[in-house]
C-alpha cells in the first residue's frame, strides 16, 4: 500500500515535521536543518562500516544503506534523513560500465560520443533498482517521524560524468558535444531524464517524503544556455513528479544567475549555495518557493564564534523567503569535525525557535 504522505492541499498538517512544513511554506516551530553529504567520511562510524566495501556495492545493500543513512540522524538530530546512494547508481543500473573511485568520484569506462552510445543506455524499471526501494522501506520503518529525502542527479550533471568519463573542472567535452551536436545532446539528456524520473518514482512509491534533484554542475552554464540545453529535461523530471504529493528540491552550485530558470523548472524548494545571500536569492526565485541553504562548508573549519555569526546571518536572511530549510551551500567536506555539525543543528533549532 502507498504510504500516507499527507499532501498539503486539503489536510490538516499541523503534526507534520518541520522539514516538510518549511518545504510547503507553512509556519514552523523552528527552522529545520539537514546537511548534504551528512552521511559520509566526516563520521568515524561511517568510515568503519564502509571499510573494505566499494561505494557502489554499499549502495546496493539495503542493510548498509539503512545503517549509514541513520548514522547522522542519530548523531546530529537533523530534521531529515537523506537516502545513502549516489547519483550514478541508476545509470549503472541502466547498463553503463562505471565505478566510483575513492577520492576521485564516478569514472565511466566508455564515455558517450555517439547516438549508438546513447541507445545502449537502457531505460530502467523498478526491478532494476529494487534494492533502493527495499532500503527506503527499511528506513521508513526505522525513522519514525523523521522524513526521508530521496534524490537523483539531474540530466546535465549526469551527462557531464558520462561525456567527460569522470569529474571535470571545465566540462569542456560536455559543452563541445552540447554546442556541436545538439540532437545527440538532447537524445542523451532525454534518456537521462527518463532514468531519473523512474528512479525518483521508485523512491516515492517506497516512501520517501521529499526528493532533491542534484544539478550540481549546472552553474557551469550561462542562463541562456541553461534554458536551451538543460531546462527542458529538468522540467520533464520535476513536472513528472508534480502530482506525486512530495516536495521537490532543486539544487545546484554556482547558480546565482540560474535561480529563476531553476525555479521555473518546477521546484517547490530551490537550493542555494553560499555565493548569494538567501534574501537576494529569494528576490530572484520568487515568493512562491521555499529556499534551502546556504552555509559555506568551509566556514565549519573556522572558530566557533565565526560559525555562530554566519549561522545567525543565514537564519535572518532566510526569513525573507516564505520557507527556509537550513543546509550547507554544498556537501559536508570529509575533514569536517562532526561535533561542529551537531552544534550547528542545536544553534539553528535554538536560535529559530518560535
Ligand atoms: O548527502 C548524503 O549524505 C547522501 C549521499 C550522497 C552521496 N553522493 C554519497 C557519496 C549524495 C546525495 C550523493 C550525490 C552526488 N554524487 C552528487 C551530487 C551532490 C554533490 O555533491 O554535488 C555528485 C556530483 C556525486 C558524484 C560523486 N560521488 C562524487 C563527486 C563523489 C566524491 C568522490 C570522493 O571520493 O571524494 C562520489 C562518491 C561518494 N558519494 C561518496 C559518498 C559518501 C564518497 C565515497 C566514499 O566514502 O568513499
Amino acid at each position: 500500500a502507498a504510504p500516507d504522505r499527507g499532501t498539503a492541499h486539503d489536510q490538516d498538517t499541523t503534526d507534520e515535521p518541520a522539514f516538510l512544513r518549511a518545504c510547503r511554506r507553512e509556519p514552523v516551530p523552528h527552522t529545520p536543518v539537514w546537511f548534504m553529504r551528512q552521511a559520509g567520511r566526516s563520521l568515524p562510524e561511517y568510515r568503519e562500516i564502509r571499510a573494505g566495501i566499494p561505494m557502489l556495492e554499499s549502495c546496493r545493500r539495503p542493510d548498509l544503506v539503512t545503517e549509514i543513512t541513520l548514522q547522522p540522524v542519530r548523531r546530529h538530530g537533523v530534521d531529515a534523513a537523506i537516502l545513502f546512494s549516489d547519483i550514478v547508481v541508476p545509470v549503472a543500473a541502466a547498463g553503463v560500465d562505471l565505478d566510483i573511485v575513492p577520492g576521485t568520484g564516478p569514472v565511466v569506462a566508455e564515455p558517450v560520443r555517439t547516438h549508438a552510445d546513447v541507445e545502449r543506455i537502457r531505460r530502467i524499471t523498478a526491478d532494476d533498482v529494487s534494492y533502493v526501494a527495499d532500503a527506503v522501506r527499511l528506513l521508513v520503518a526505522e525513522l519514525g517521524t523523521t522524513p526521508l529525502i530521496g534524490f537523483a542527479g539531474a540530466p546535465f550533471t549526469l551527462a557531464s560524468y558520462l561525456v567527460e568519463g569522470g569529474p571535470s573542472r571545465t566540462h569542456a567535452k560536455t559543452k563541445a558535444l552540447m554546442y556541436g551536436d545538439p540532437d545527440l545532446w538532447h537524445a542523451l539528456c532525454g534518456r537521462l531524464a527518463d532514468i531519473t524520473l523512474e528512479f525518483l518514482r521508485v523512491q516515492i512509491a517506497a516512501g520517501v517524503r521529499a526528493v532533491q534533484l542534484f544539478d550540481s554542475w549546472a552553474g557551469a552554464l550561462s542562463a541562456a544556455d541553461y534554458r536551451t540545453y538543460v531546462q527542458p529535461h529538468s522540467t520533464r523530471v520535476l513536472g513528472g513528479l508534480a502530482d506525486a504529493g512530495v516536495p521537490r528540491i532543486h539544487f545546484g552550485v554556482g547558480t546565482a544567475e540560474l535561480l529563476p530558470a531553476m525555479a521555473e523548472a518546477g521546484a517547490d524548494v530551490v537550493g542555494v549555495d553560499w555565493r548569494i545571500p538567501l534574501d537576494v536569492a529569494t528576490g530572484r526565485i520568487g515568493a512562491d518557493k521555499a529556499v534551502q541553504g546556504n552555509l559555506d562548508p568551509c566556514v565549519l573549519f573556522a572558530p566557533w564564534p565565526v560559525v555562530e555569526t554566519e549561522v545567525r546571518r543565514i537564519l535572518a536572511e532566510g526569513r525573507a523567503a516564505p520557507g527556509h530549510v537550513f543546509n550547507l551551500g554544498h556537501g559536508v567536506l570529509p575533514e569536517t569535525d562532526p561535533d561542529v555539525l551537531t552544534r550547528v543543528v542545536d544553534l539553528v533549532h535554538q536560535a529559530s525557535a518560535r
